[in-house]
């Protein structure tokens, strides 16, 4: 596979090629802005186009030239992924955020850097909320989001908010920029988006199996569940598969536990028992059984596993789905791809463990296994950092990790108790991490 990637942020994408020499990936990563990006003339036609962050903070004349060169550039079968800030659930926000820019943006402040000006913005709305406004009121949604914002890394809310660009949309508004691409929408890029049974009420599912057309029902789902990002996968000229080649399409896909422990939350089982929808206790209970041995499976061997208690191929797709919304499981790479992939994945985590020493701005690792990153907080890269030293022993680990924390001078807040962590670290999550080949 070869990928190209642009940002016209040259730190951006500077951090990124410098990820990639880390890790001897050969990807083509740009600074170019998207206009000088969609005339080069050393790009190939793409199977697959992804923009994640980047629709909702962009200027209308952007996305006509995102749409130009899908249109140009994307396969037949070629699949777009397309993120993006949704209605109705940034609503009654808008006008929060809307202050907020007047805030930063008023005369007089140029002078008062970005972060001092985001800062200064953040506090008037949080005086303005205060003071029990009307619009807060009748719109209580608006205090909850605002707690969330607080809590945020003020980089990610310099992007997130404070951009020149910020424009929710419906999904049909998204739909009408797409059809100059001519492509379809297929369906959600989000796991959580394909357990319906979990998340709608039986009227709700009943409500949206009455409306035909895809577009429009997708809409009245954004409305019911108060949608506020979305991201999808849209096609270009799809072929749909026969109930057939469907399944045996589905059966190669394979799966593997994230977790140390594989066990539904409480409140999912209380949701499906309630629910009275989805796969029951008799249907997920042995197919998570199979899944505990933490190796990657097809989804036809664990149908394999099952089928003697009755369990079909589509109720293992349910429960599978479900596993995955609970963030139980990911889908894994054939070994093939895997075995390809791990010289540069080991490159990669040894830079980022290194980089763990200096800072914790990274809390993700690469598994060659599952083709993606997997949650891994300083701490615990440090003590990897120590293992990969030959030390062995989590007593060991949390001196090495000590002495690194204390010479960056930072303490963590709240205060980590990093002998515990390491005791977690070896019973839980150093299994994990060598059945995702990361340790
Ligand atoms: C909200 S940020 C998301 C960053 C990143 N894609 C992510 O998801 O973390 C939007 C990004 O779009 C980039 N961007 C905005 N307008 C652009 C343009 N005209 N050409 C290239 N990049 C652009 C910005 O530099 C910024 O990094």
């Amino acid at each position: 596979m070869h990928w190209y990637g642009t940002d016209f942020n040259a730190a951006h994408a500077g951090f990124a090629r410098q990820l990639a020499m880390a890790s001897g990936a050969d990807v083509g990563l740009f600074d170019d802005s998207f206009e000088d990006f969609a005339r080069r003339r050393d790009l190939p036609e793409f199977d697959f186009i992804a923009l994640h962050g980047v629709w909702s903070w962009i200027s209308d004349r952007n996305r006509a030239l995102i749409v130009d060169f899908v249109r140009r550039r994307l396969k037949a079968g070629g699949v777009l992924y397309v993120s993006y800030n949704a209605l109705p659930g940034w609503g009654a926000f808008s006008p929060v955020r809307h202050l907020m820019v007047e805030h930063a943006n008023r005369a007089g402040t140029e002078g008062r850097g970005t972060a001092a000006r985001i800062d200064d913005a953040i506090r008037f709305a949080e005086k303005l909320l205060a003071t029990d406004p009307e619009y807060a009121r009748r719109n209580p949604q608006v205090l909850e989001r605002f707690e969330v914002l607080l809590k945020e890394d003020r980089r990610y809310l310099a992007h997130e908010y404070f951009n020149r660009d910020w424009v929710p949309m419906h999904f049909d508004t998204v739909a009408r920029w797409l059809e100059p691409a001519a492509v379809r929408y297929a369906c959600s890029a989000a796991v959580n988006d394909h357990v319906d049974f979990l998340n709608l009420t039986g009227r709700q599912r009943t409500l949206l199996g009455e409306i035909g057309d895809a577009g429009f029902r997708e809409s009245v789902r954004d409305f019911i569940i108060n949608r506020a990002f979305r991201r999808d996968y849209w096609i270009r000229e799809a072929r749909t598969l026969s109930e057939s080649e469907r399944a045996e399409a589905l059966r190669r896909e394979r799966v593997i536990s994230v977790v140390p422990r594989l066990e539904l939350p409480l409140k999912v089982r209380a949701a499906l028992a309630l629910n009275k929808a989805g796969p029951g206790e008799a249907v997920y209970a042995p197919i998570l059984e199979r899944l505990a041995d933490r190796k990657a499976v097809s989804l036809g061997e664990l149908e394999q596993a099952v089928m003697h208690k009755g369990i079909s191929l589509m109720q293992v797709l349910d429960a599978v789905m479900l596993f995955a919304s609970c963030d139980l499981i990911v889908a894994a790479q054939d070994e093939g791809a895997t075995a390809g992939a791990r010289p540069r994945t080991n490159k990669l985590n040894a830079h980022l463990i290194e980089q763990a020493r200096l800072s914790g701005d990274i809390g993700d690792l690469a598994s060659p296994v599952t083709g993606g990153g997997v949650r891994v907080e300083r701490p615990e890269q440090l003590f990897l950092a120590a293992l990969r030293q030959g030390a062995t022993q989590p007593d060991d680990w949390v001196r090495a990790a000590s002495k690194v924390i204390a010479a960056g001078g930072v303490v963590e807040e709240p205060a980590v108790d990093l002998a515990k962590r390491a005791r977690t670290f070896a019973e839980q999550t150093l299994p994990t991490l060598r059945a995702l080949a990361i340790a």
